[in-house]
């Protein structure tokens, strides 16, 4: 649950500050995935030093600690410059041993810092391996599974055999020894300007440049960089610096000059390059004179190690704050373009059909299947409940959904005519994945809803659906989730295409879908009125969120949003379990929401209400415009536009987006990194 970015730059002459620049602006990009302790390596000597040695530097901290901390450091020159360097950096969300600075990474092999490593994901059995290595005489510092990697690459060079073996090769025979997930990236003073990268369940992406831009106060260090590289240089170009151009200087290095950038998340690459290679599980990439190769580690040896480049499509700006306080904020607002992105290109409403390419070549199959599962942790579990009714309808078959850690533990029976969906923002999450792992081996047709292409989980599912939601930075999910939920009443459509008795049904639903992006505007217009709200309960220790039918997920997810974001205590609630216990939570003190939206369970929910301020509760009721009947009973009301039924709960989610926000602030949390949380769980 931790961020990865590293820096190669090749023949490309940088000085230290810019480097550090880089390192710290590529963490920031990933702070969302991980963030009590931060840290980086670099050489810590000059490039004319003989004596080469990695310096650490790492805190305790967000980056920008780290940061502060980086300029502290009176032996690292900063105006020093660098044509070759390699630096690693990493963002750590603590999982073994507490959030500290001898904790965080890089982690290394000994205190000359011959060998430093980067990691992301759990070592499994890192304490054989630890017992090991203590007892070869290495000595450990930290509490972390990751600092038996260091130890454990310094062993193998220890006892090589050849002085020429390979930094690769050391690599290979570490992770041969390693159980668990990884994505590791090594630096060492034994193998100057060289980088090893490898992964083993947790996501490594690799970004190349080749063509960089030069300002003026760098030519005279690439004029140097030109001389060490061709001795003939001055008779190429003017030796007079002022009459130097950057064309000459670039003619002289050739087109040798290359960059490139290790992130566990495309975010913190796509400002430096949008090309990129996505490693996959046992590959490790090399980088030697800026030359990189990939290979596959030996047992995997027969697949195919060639990877190609590929071009990233996300903006720059798709992951900037804007003009809101908060990346989940901005995220909220931007629901009206983010559903109709999930939509582009799939649902053609003039005649009213749904197309999903990923899907469309397994439709046969999925249709004869037994029954659907629907699989998926927090938030996306909740979009896999917000759907569950309108996929029996529309599907006829029988729909199970499931938390993914639960599914697991109940070793739960499947077959090979079940059709497994995996729902997943990040397509990360460690215990969807190995849900998803569980019903490969049983050979169920898999299919992934992810927001992000290239994830583990969109590689690995049999086929699925990129939701194109767009970056989702806040921890706190929200976009996602409404995408999720159109995603899946679009596969519902898809597949009740022919049935001649659900076409005045999905007729219906089509319509709905168009006029959504519209109404959710509606409803954020109502942020002023849900702010006013907040300032009324933003000192209550804890709020009921109570509904039912189609809108009890809407329940779950917002307690679930109040809960990650505001601290306070959460709970939503099923109307129907009212009588059956919660009840007794009832007292005027108690705040309590009710969602009563005119659908099937309005009557329902008439009860509910009613049996709620019989105890002198105080409801504040999210309901349609036209329900007068609930409003006579409201302590205060949220009145929202009303669409087809199995819609309502992507408008009625949102005012709860909202309140968690603004209650979030006004109790003076951070909305954007709940403590205790991190955006993408890689850890089971
Ligand atoms: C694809 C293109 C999209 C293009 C459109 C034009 C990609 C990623 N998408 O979108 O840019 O505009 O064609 O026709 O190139 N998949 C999984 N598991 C998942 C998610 C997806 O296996 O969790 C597979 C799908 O089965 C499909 C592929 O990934 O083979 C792309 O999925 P998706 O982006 O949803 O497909 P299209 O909407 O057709
Ligand atoms: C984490 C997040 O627990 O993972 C939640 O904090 C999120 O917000 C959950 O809902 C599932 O994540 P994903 O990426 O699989 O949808």
């Amino acid at each position: 649950m931790c961020g990865i970015f590293a820096y190669l730059n090749y023949r490309v002459p940088r000085t230290r500050k810019e480097i550090f620049e880089t390192l710290i602006k590529g963490l920031q990009r990933l702070e969302y995935r991980g963030y009590d302790s931060a840290g980086v390596a670099i050489d810590g000597n000059n490039n004319e030093d003989k004596e080469r040695f990695i310096k650490l530097v790492k805190k305790r901290g967000k980056v920008k600690a780290l940061e502060e901390e980086l300029y502290k450091q009176d032996d690292l020159d900063s105006k020093a410059d660098f044509e070759t360097h390699f630096g690693i950096a990493h963002t750590r969300w603590a999982t073994h041993g507490v959030p500290s600075a001898i904790n965080s990474h890089p982690q290394r092999s000994d205190k000359s810092n011959e060998f430093v490593v980067i990691h992301n994901g759990i070592i499994t059995n890192y304490k054989d391996l630890r017992k090991f290595l203590e007892s070869k005489g290495y000595e450990f510092e930290s509490e972390t599974d990751t600092e038996t990697i260091p130890k454990l690459i310094k062993y193998m060079y220890d006892n090589r055999e050849s002085e020429d073996t390979s930094f690769s090769a050391l690599v290979e025979r570490v992770i041969q020894q390693l159980e668990g997930a990884f994505a590791l990236v090594f630096k060492s003073i034994h193998y100057p300007g060289e980088a090893v990268a490898t992964r083993r369940g947790s996501p490594l992406l690799i970004g190349v440049r080749s063509k960089y831009k030069l300002s003026t106060d760098q030519i005279p260090v690439l004029y140097r960089t030109c001389k060490l590289i061709n001795p003939n240089v001055k008779n190429m170009c003017n030796s007079r610096l002022k009459r130097l151009d950057s064309s000459t200087c670039l003619h002289a290095v050739g087109d040798k000059a290359v960059e490139f950038f290790f992130a566990s998340d495309a975010s913190a690459i796509i400002e430096h390059t949008n090309r990129v290679i996505f490693l996959e599980d046992d590959d490790i990439a090399a980088v030697t004179d800026g030359k990189l190769s990939i290979h596959r580690l030996e047992r995997s040896a027969s697949d195919d190690p060639s990877r190609a480049i590929q071009t990233l499509q996300m903006e720059l700006q798709q992951i900037m704050k804007g003009n809101f306080s908060a990346f989940m904020q901005k995220e909220i607002f931007e629901q009206p373009e983010s559903v109709v992105n999930t939509m582009r290109g799939r649902v053609n409403f003039e005649s009213s059909t749904v197309l999903l390419g990923g899907l469309k070549d397994h439709l046969k199959e999925i249709r004869r299947c037994r029954r659907l599962i629907i699989i998926g942790c927090g938030t996306s579990y909740h979009a896999a409940v917000a759907t569950r009714q309108v996929l029996e309808e529309l599907t006829e078959l029988p729909v199970m959904v499931e938390l993914a850690s639960d599914f697991l533990d109940r070793n739960t029976p499947v077959f090979r005519d079940d059709v497994c969906f995996f729902i997943s923002q990040s397509g990360e999450t460690a215990d969807t994945l190995m849900a998803l792992r569980y019903c490969k081996e049983r050979r169920a047709l898999t299919v992934g809803i992810t927001n992000t292409v290239g994830s583990s989980i969109s590689r690995e599912t049999d086929c699925g659906v990129h939701i194109n939601a767009g970056p989702e930075i806040g921890v706190a999910s929200t976009k996602a989730y409404t995408s999720q939920f159109v995603s899946l009443v679009m596969f519902g459509l898809m597949m009740s295409e022919d049935r001649i008795s659900l076409q005045k049904r999905r007729q219906e639903i089509i319509s709905g879908l168009k006029s959504l992006p519209e109404m959710i505007k509606e409803v954020l217009s109502l942020d002023e009125k849900i702010h006013d709200l907040a300032l009324e309960l933003y000192k209550q220790r804890s709020l009921l969120v109570m509904g039912r039918g189609y809108n009890y997920a809407t329940c779950l997810e917002g307690a679930l949003k109040i809960k990650e974001i505001t601290y306070m205590h959460s709970e939503g609630i099923l109307a129907g379990e009212l009588k059956h216990g919660p009840l007794a939570l009832i007292d005027k003190q108690m705040p309590v929401i009710m969602v009563i939206m005119k659908d099937p369970c309005f009557t329902k929910c008439q009860n509910a209400l009613q049996q709620v301020t019989a105890r002198q509760g105080r409801p504040i009721i999210l309901c349609s415009k036209e329900d007068t009947e609930s409003s006579k009973f409201a302590y205060k009301t949220i009145e929202l536009p009303h669409t087809v039924d199995c819609l309502q709960g992507v408008l009625s989610v949102i005012p709860l987006q909202l309140l968690s926000f603004h209650l979030a602030v006004l109790r003076g949390y951070d909305v954007d990194f709940p403590r205790n949380l991190a955006k993408s769980v890689t850890v089971e």
